[in-house]
């Protein structure tokens, strides 16, 4: 199966405490919608931190549309949308150039805004 997503045995804890990420190993194939549920403090955000490289990867492997996260992330991110919990959007400019910003980091053309 191809997936545009891949963990395997992901692992992470905070200031050397229990892991909070134990052995999760993910599949999400492209062109899919997936649903990733849990209770709060189960570590959902923790883990899409971890995705996109907020947080360093402590245990385990990270790979988005076949490559490795650790060796490709500023080609790869450019390739993904995310929002974690709220968007980051600055309130004091306008929706276009909130999009301008967008844009210099996608790097894609300005038309579409
Ligand atoms: N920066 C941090 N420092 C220490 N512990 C943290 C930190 N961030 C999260 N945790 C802990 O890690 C665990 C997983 O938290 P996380 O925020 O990933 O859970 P979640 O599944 O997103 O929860 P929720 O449904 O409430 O959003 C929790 O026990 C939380 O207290
Ligand atoms: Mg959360």
């Amino acid at each position: 199966m191809q997936c545009c997503v891949e963990t395997r045995e992901l692992q992470h804890s905070f200031a050397g405490n229990q892991p909070v990420i134990d052995q999760v190993s993910l599949q999400v194939p492209y062109h899919s919608i997936y649903a990733f549920l849990g209770p709060n403090g189960a570590g959902k955000t923790t883990t899409l931190r971890l995705l996109t490289g907020l947080l360093p990867r402590q245990g385990g492997e990270i790979n988005l549309f076949g490559k490795a996260l650790d060796k490709n992330r500023a080609s790869l991110l450019r390739q993904t949308g995310t929002m974690i919990e709220s968007p980051s959007i600055y309130g004091h400019l306008s929706a276009a150039d909130n999009l301008q910003v967008w844009y210099s980091y996608f790097r894609c053309r300005d038309y579409r805004i």
